[in-house]
């Protein structure tokens, strides 16, 4: 059994984005917008803004107030697409319920979407022609492909459907050509669903709730979740959606939490940057 290891991974990839940038005869720049202060979101704006320092790109923070209206962060939106200091725009979701994510996701410039969430980017990367991939399952195709390089026919099921890891990662994982599942709630006994794969993406949020018994043994087990859990004593801690100790007798090789996907998002994060910098300014 392999544990694959998200942050040797991570770090390769900043290294590698750092070395380009330093070769470059501009400053890219990524500009992160938090509204409110959403404890874990702070947390991930703030690793971003620092890993984007450290990476040699100018980091634009902009933090607004749990109350702004959709009016307010427009207009942020529009001045950032117009600014041609920043190379890539992301906006921290969940945003406040007074304000329409998707309106908000849609009036970012496609070619600084470095999320790859607007539609423009879902409409390419699904249809295979280009566009900018969604940055953790970017990353998590970036560790399955580092113990499997060769994809062709196995069966991969990913649990969780949703538009930032489930879905985008279904098309990844088609693009090579497995054969693919999307489970999700709603599924009829999920446990023999997850059975039948060769590939897992566990992608849920529910603390350890995929079992090692509806492990295939020798499957690969890409633990996407991070959900913190009371340790006790007034401690949390952090596990994943899959079971890790008793997957780990059987998969052939799994990610850890933390350690695994985890810090593949901002190194991901970081490439789409510097990728939408260069394509935009040549
Ligand atoms: N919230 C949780 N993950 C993400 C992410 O990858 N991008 C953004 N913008 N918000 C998130």
């Amino acid at each position: 059994m392999k544990v694959i290891d998200g942050k040797a991974a991570a770090a390769a990839i900043r290294a590698e984005v750092a070395a380009e940038v330093a070769a470059l005869s501009f400053v890219p720049g990524l500009a992160v917008v938090l509204v409110g202060a959403d404890p874990a979101s702070q947390v991930y704006v703030r690793s971003k803004a620092k890993q984007t320092v450290e990476a040699g790109m100018a980091s634009f923070e902009h933090r607004l107030p749990a109350d702004i209206d959709e009016a307010t962060l427009m207009a942020l939106v529009a001045q950032l697409n117009a600014d041609d200091a920043v190379d890539g725009i992301l906006v921290q979701l969940p945003l406040p319920a007074q304000i329409d994510a998707e309106r908000v996701l849609r009036a970012i410039d496609p070619a600084k979407d470095v999320d790859g969430f607007h539609p423009v980017n879902v409409g390419l990367v699904a249809t295979g022609t280009g566009g900018i991939v969604p940055c953790t399952p970017d990353g998590a195709m970036a560790l399955i492909r580092s113990v499997q390089p060769q994809l062709d026919g196995l069966n991969a099921v990913i649990v969780g459907r949703s538009n930032i890891v489930g879905k985008p990662m279904a098309q990844l994982l088609l693009a090579a050509n497995c054969t693919v599942t999307i489970a999700h709630s709603r599924t009829k006994d999920l446990a023999a669903v997850v059975r039948g794969a060769d590939v897992l993406v566990a992608a849920v949020g529910r603390p350890e709730m995929i079992r090692g018994d509806w492990i295939k043994p020798g499957a690969l087990v890409i633990d996407v979740g991070i959900n913190r859990v009371d340790a006790g004593e007034g401690k949390a801690r952090l596990v994943g959606d899959v079971a890790y100790d008793e997957a780990a007798t059987v998969a052939g090789a799994i990610t850890p939490v933390p350690g695994g996907v985890g810090p593949m998002t901002i190194a991901c994060l970081l490439r789409n940057t510097l990728r939408a910098a260069i394509a935009r300014r040549g």
